[in-house]
């Protein structure tokens, strides 16, 4: 398998994709592929720059026995669809302004909900304003299986 870069990216880079990044490197090292596929998270706002993730983000990794440590809150970058090979937003207004600034290139920037049209969702809801972390982990690990599936499978 060639390496593989993943961005995950949501508003504030401090609720759902630092949780998608986490989980899914959790999948990804118990899948043996942590020398292949590479995960980071940024935000479309910066409004969090240089801030750890949520304390909410955190106690729902920490519950499922997922590492938080070492992580910086930071905005996407111009250049970041030279550098992943993926992009994954959490809902339709991270998608359109990553379509705004890269252009739309459906087949490497897309909803992580798109990976699971069974789940009856359509965007990864935002626990900033919802506060249940426990919905937005259970979507988040569903899709990191799918999209683990969809890269080594
Ligand atoms: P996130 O959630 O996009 O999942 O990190 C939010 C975090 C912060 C704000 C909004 C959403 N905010 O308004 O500061």
């Amino acid at each position: 398998m060639k390496p593989q870069q993943i961005l995950f990216v949501c508003l504030g880079n401090i609720c759902r994709s630092p949780m998608a990044e986490y989980v899914f490197r959790h999948h990804v090292k118990q899948a043996g592929l942590g020398g292949t596929i590479s995960v980071a998270s940024a935000g479309t706002s910066g409004w969090h720059d240089g801030e750890n993730m949520h304390k909410g983000t955190q106690k729902a990794l920490a519950a499922h026995g997922i590492n938080h440590s070492g992580f910086t809150s930071s905005k996407v970058k111009p250049d970041d669809h030279r550098r992943f090979d993926f992009i994954i937003a959490m809902d339709d207004n991270n998608l359109a302004e990553l379509e705004r600034l890269f252009g739309r290139q459906p087949e490497k920037i897309f909803k992580l909900t798109d990976l699971i049209p069974e789940s009856g969702y359509n965007h990864v809801p935002d626990p900033w304003y919802t506060g249940d972390f426990e919905e937005t982990f259970r979507l988040v690990d569903v899709g990191s299986v799918a999209l683990l599936d969809k890269l080594a499978g």
